[in-house]
Formats: structure tokens, sequence, C-alpha cells
């Protein structure tokens, strides 16, 4: 199975579209931005940025301090971040996910830490919320397929569990497990891919502070087609790094095998940056269209950025390395 190029957007049903004005636009942004600078000038302490579309329970997250975890374009609109998806386990459809996914049970739930730590274990999703303090970041996501969104999602830094887990010596990359469930995930029953979809970082990559665990976005927690009830968000790396409603991070010493590497491997390499320099082997990476900004196939398109606009933050973890070849 292969992902396939963006040909344009089919605009969601519209029971499923929440007003525009729930996505500031940029000197709304400013304007928030700045007022809750000035009432809380300490750096990360800041309150929420976003407007909540009210269809599911508050999670609050306060803004971020990390480098690069807040860019100031227009946000999509909630409407297309829940109804435009990625979810092969309910459809390959992007309007599947959206549809199918209300089977997904997020409760109980939990996240085996296996392999090389010093502390394995399981963690019920209750017990990980709590964690870390809550923190709203605002991360452009590009997929591979050539559109991308800007999205406020609502979590913390992976580092914050890797720490507590403590990796031993031997841990050199993590591998991400999803969940594969045919009761619940009728996409099962396809073999588009290789169950259950699985990921990977390198430690490195698994520790930046971007790298991002996911419980909810827009200010409420994770609606079910985007992952729910947490998931990974890697901003600099195609959107399919960025596994949905993980079940098990393992710490193991070689690189792991990830789903799209076995489906096609010419096609998605490990490493996976945002780079408009090296196309896929079907289209160019050089542009992408953002959802939202109008259908079709001759909609505006963007220049896509090195490491998707995070090169500050990540392009010394690359130092020396040929990205043509480590794709
Ligand atoms: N995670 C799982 N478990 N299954 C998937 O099919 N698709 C990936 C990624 N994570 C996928 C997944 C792809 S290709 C993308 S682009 C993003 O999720 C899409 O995230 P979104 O639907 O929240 O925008």
């Amino acid at each position: 199975m292969h992902l396939i190029p963006d040909r344009g957007f089919q605009h969601p049903h519209p029971s499923e579209i929440t007003p525009r004005d729930l996505a500031l636009n940029r000197r709304q942004w400013l304007a928030a931005a700045g007022a809750t600078a000035l009432a809380l000038p300490a750096a990360g302490t800041a309150g929420a940025q976003v407007a909540r579309p009210g269809k599911l329970a508050a999670l609050p997250g306060a803004r971020s301090a990390v480098p690069g975890a807040s860019t100031i374009e227009k946000l999509t609109a909630h409407g297309d971040a829940t109804s435009y998806n990625n979810f092969y386990e309910f459809g390959t459809d992007k309007s599947d996910p959206a549809r199918n996914a209300h089977t997904l049970k997020t409760r109980p739930w939990t996240v085996a830490i296996e392999g090389e730590v010093r502390k394995p274990g399981s963690f019920d999703i209750d017990t990980l919320l709590k964690m870390a303090p809550m923190e709203e970041r605002i991360y452009r996501l590009r997929c591979v397929e050539g559109w991308s969104m800007v999205i406020p999602w609502v979590g913390w830094s992976l580092a914050e569990l890797i720490k507590r887990v403590e990796p031993t010596g031997n841990a050199r990359f993590v591998q991400f497990v999803t969940l594969a469930d045919r009761a619940q995930m009728p996409g099962l029953r396809s073999s588009v891919l290789d169950w259950p979809y699985v990921e990977g970082l390198r430690m490195d990559e698994a520790m930046h502070p971007l790298t991002m665990l996911a419980f909810g976005m827009y200010g409420e927690v994770m609606p079910n087609q985007n992952g729910a009830p947490v998931r990974l968000v890697v901003p600099w790396k195609y959107g399919f790094k960025s596994g949905k409603s993980l079940v098990k991070i393992r710490f193991v010493e070689k690189q792991p095998k990830t789903s799209w590497e076995v489906s096609a491997p010419e096609e998605y390499g490990f490493y996976s940056n945002v780079n408009p320099k090296v196309d896929h082997p079907r289209w160019s990476q050089a542009t992408e269209r953002r959802i939202g900004d109008g259908g079709g196939l001759f909609a505006k398109r963007l220049a896509t950025q090195m490491f998707n606009g995070y090169e500050p933050q990540v392009g010394q973890l690359y130092a020396g390395m040929d990205l043509k070849k480590f794709y």
C-alpha cells in the first residue's frame, strides 16, 4: 500500500465544520499572545492561546516555553483538522477516521514501557496524563502526501517520560507501537499495512524537547480520529512518524522497523525528515497545500521548509549526515 499524493481537498460535510472564527487569525493570535504575556510575564506560565470548540472534555495547557513550540501562523480550523485524517486502522479514505473512530475505546488504556530501561512497566493513561504539566504547542504538521495543517496540541515533551523510566546505555532507538484491535478498528481487516502500526526515532530525536506526547488539541482531549487517548507529534518529520493511539514504547539497541518502511522502503525511510530537496520517488516535496486555504488542485501552494521550519531547533541532530541517503 502506498500513501497517495495530495489531489486537492474535499471539503468536510457541513455538519462537521466548526465556525471559522474558532481558528484565530494571525492578528488575533498576536493580540492574545501579547495580552497574556503582559498579564503573566514568566515564560511558559501564560494561559492557553486558543478558544475551545466545545466538542469534547476540556484539556487546557499553558503556553509552552520550548523554543519553536509556538508558530504564529493561522490555525487550521478545528473542523478541518478533525475531518481530514490519516488513520488507516479506521479506513484509508480521508473521511473514514472521523466516520469510524467512534468505536475506539480510550478507557481503560495503558501504555507499556519495555526494553532497555531500568524502570519498565505500564502506565494507566490517567496517571500518564498527570506526569508533567500540560502545555499548548502550536505545530505545523506536514504530511508526506503534500498537505499541511497548523494545530494547537496539548501535551508535554516525551523526554519527561523517558527520563522517568531511566534508559540504559544500550537504548539507542525508541519504537512506538500503536493499538491494533480488530474489534475496535475496522481498517485492520485490510492488509494495507503490516499491523500494528509501528514507528521509531533515534534516542536523541525522542529526547528532543519538541518531540511531544499529545493528549489533546484545541484545548480539549484528543478526538478519536486524531489519535486518542495519546499520540506522538514530531513536528520536523513527515506526519506518518507521529503514531496515533500509542500502547507501547520500547527502548531498543538496533534501529527498529517501521510500518511504512516495511511497506515501501524506497519511499519511506527511517528518518523521514521534512526535506523539500529530497523528492518522494513519485512526487515532488518542494511545496505543500495548507488545508483550509481553499480547495482543488489549483489551490495556492506554499514552499515546504527544511525540517518543516524547525531547522534552528533540530538541524544539529543531523550534522554531517547525508540526508539524501538517510531520507
Ligand atoms: N498513526 C496510526 N496509528 N495510523 C495511521 O494510519 N497515519 C499517520 C500519522 N499517524 C497514521 C498514524 C499519517 S500518514 C499522518 S499524516 C498523521 O498521522 C495524520 O495525523 P492527523 O490525522 O491527526 O492530521
